[in-house]
């Protein structure tokens, strides 16, 4: 069966270095997937040619059937898949309110509209008390939820979360997983790269792990966790 997202044997180098190496996976429709390992592994470069900044070497990308590699990203994002950015940068001297509008003038020309939609998503990234302050002077962990509302402003079908419980307390990243949970029991289908291995446990149906560009184990978070060469490369003994 193939799924929303098919990635088959993608590659990505960088003169002599072999950032993504022949990767391939599928992400099912309603699925929440995850995609871990060391820094450097090509997580954010996986990310970067599935959401059209980078176009693979080699390989195909397909999503809802249809070929995207090669594809702009903002054709990419168009057809339903919205990201998230592990460095945020939301626009710094607008307000948390007008940053989300923006997000949602990607799909409506109608400002009303957006405003509605952008009133809608604050509201379930617990952001609406925050909707006047400008986005330059928001904390770590606001910053990071208004990141997610950017990218589900403009109504993805697929979304892609780079890193967005880095740096955050244990309190924090408990709001943000048991938001994305509400997002995705609503039907969202979610690809995230993550850290936070407790973050992923909670969340993630299957797991994907690159090692220097190679994907070295998939599955469901019980059988990859306890997986010995991924404890190796990544996880560390102490996981064990
Ligand atoms: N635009 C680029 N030009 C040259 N090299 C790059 C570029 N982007 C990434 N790289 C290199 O490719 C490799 C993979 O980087 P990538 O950012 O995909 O890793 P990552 O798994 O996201 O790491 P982290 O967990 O630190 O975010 C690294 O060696 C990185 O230095
Ligand atoms: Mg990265």
């Amino acid at each position: 069966m193939t799924g929303l997202l098919s990635v088959t044997d993608v590659s990505k180098r960088f003169r002599g270095l072999t950032a993504v190496s022949h990767v391939s996976f599928d992400v099912q429709p309603g699925e929440m997937f995850a995609v871990i390992g060391p820094n450097g592994a090509g997580k954010t470069t996986l990310f970067n040619m599935i959401a059209g900044a980078m176009a693979p070497d080699g390989g195909s990308i397909t999503f809802a059937g249809e070929k995207i590699d090669g594809l702009r990203s903002d054709q990419i994002a168009q057809r339903g898949i919205g990201r998230t950015f592990q460095l945020v940068r939301p626009f710094p001297s607008l307000s948390v309110e007008d940053n989300v509008v923006v997000g949602a003038l990607m799909q409506t020309n109608e400002l009303e509209g957006a405003r509605n939609i952008a009133y809608e998503i604050m509201s379930q990234l617990d952001l609406l008390g925050k909707r006047a302050q400008i986005a330059s002077s928001l904390t770590l962990p606001d910053r990071k939820r208004l990141e997610v509302a950017r990218a589900l402003a403009g109504r993805p079908k697929l979304l892609l979360l780079d890193e967005v419980m880095a740096g955050l307390r244990p309190t924090e990243t408990d709001r943000i997983v048991a938001i994305l949970r509400e997002l995705n029991r609503a039907g969202l289908t979610i690809l995230l790269i993550e850290h936070v291995m407790r973050a992923v446990a909670a969340l993630a149906s299957r797991i994907l792990v690159l090692h220097h560009g190679a994907a070295i184990a998939e599955g469901t978070p019980e059988n990859v966790l306890r997986d010995p060469a991924v404890v190796h490369s990544y996880l560390g003994a102490e996981a064990l």
